[in-house]
């Protein structure tokens, strides 16, 4: 089933187009990495996929009854709130109690248990996994963030990375998320799109995209470091799989290959 449709979306700041008659679907149970280098518009077109701000031209379609979350790439909290106040004055005024526990829930999963620090003296990265827990109070089918990891440390993106799993796998949760980070990209989405020059220049299974290593270096992209080792490897006349992205798979695939030598 298609949640969202974006059909023919052009989007130009002063003067200058930014996307150019770009149109996608996200289907039910997507897990969508968006990739382009940075300015490509790869906000730009979250926002306008969240609703957040109005296209240029063309039109965003969501099925009836699709509550969507967005996490904005820097989000701004305004008022002086603690980090429980901030995360549950995202949820519905009338079940805020109701939240509670789960909101503590989820900043605690996140790894952020000060729940009564002020959230305007929190660092970067506690900033933003409080505005990830804030996205996720309130239950909705597709989930739109941001650069999610980004600023983050290595525990904390593994944190994110692994709830964003979960909600996926608990609540079949469509997910679309913009990362400069491939490798965060190649252990999350089933489906990548990569934007260049106003367009979406490429849109398929991890293989696919990341099998096209010449159009994505092109573009100022590139693919998982670990795929270049492989790569190089097998150049060198190892017995290896084009489609190694992540370190577990390399891991497994370099224990075959030494237990066979
Ligand atoms: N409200 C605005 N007014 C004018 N220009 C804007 C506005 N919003 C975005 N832009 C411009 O559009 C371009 C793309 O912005 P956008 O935030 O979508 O980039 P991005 O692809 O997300 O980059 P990054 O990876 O660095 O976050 C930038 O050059 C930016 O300056
Ligand atoms: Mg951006």
């Amino acid at each position: 089933m298609v949640l969202l449709s974006a059909q023919n979306i052009s989007m130009s700041y002063s003067e200058r187009p930014l996307l150019n008659d770009v149109s996608l679907f996200i289907d039910d149970s997507d897990k969508i990495g968006l990739i382009g280098i940075n300015g490509t518009g790869n906000s730009t077109l979250l926002k306008i996929l969240a609703n957040v701000e109005k296209p240029g031209a063309g039109t965003i379609t969501t099925a009836s009854g699709v509550r969507v979350a967005y996490l904005p790439q820097n989000p701004d909290f305004g008022d002086d709130k603690t980090v429980i106040e901030q995360v549950l004055s995202s949820a519905n005024p009338s079940q805020q109690e109701l939240k509670l526990y789960e909101a503590k829930s989820i900043l605690t999963k996140l790894g952020m248990t000060e729940f009564d620090k002020k959230v305007n003296l929190l660092s970067g990265g506690q900033k933003k996994r409080v505005a990830i827990a804030a996205a996720l109070i309130t239950p909705c089918e597709l989930l739109i963030l941001d650069e999610p990891t980004a600023g983050l440390d290595p525990k904390g993106r593994d944190e994110i990375l692994g709830e964003l799993y979960k909600l996926h796998k608990s609540y079949n949760m469509t997910i679309i998320l913009v990362s400069h980070s491939m490798e965060d990209v190649a252990k999350v989405a089933d489906r990548i799109l990569v934007m260049d020059k106003g367009k979406c220049v490429l849109d398929g299974t991890p293989k696919e995209i990341f099998k096209e290593v010449e159009t994505l270096e092109n573009v100022g992209l590139a693919v998982p470091q670990v795929t270049y080792l492989m790569r190089e490897l097998k150049k060198r006349g190892f017995e290896l799989p084009d489609d190694v992205f992540t370190l577990e798979q390399a891991k497994k695939e370099l224990l075959r290959i030494l237990a066979k030598n």
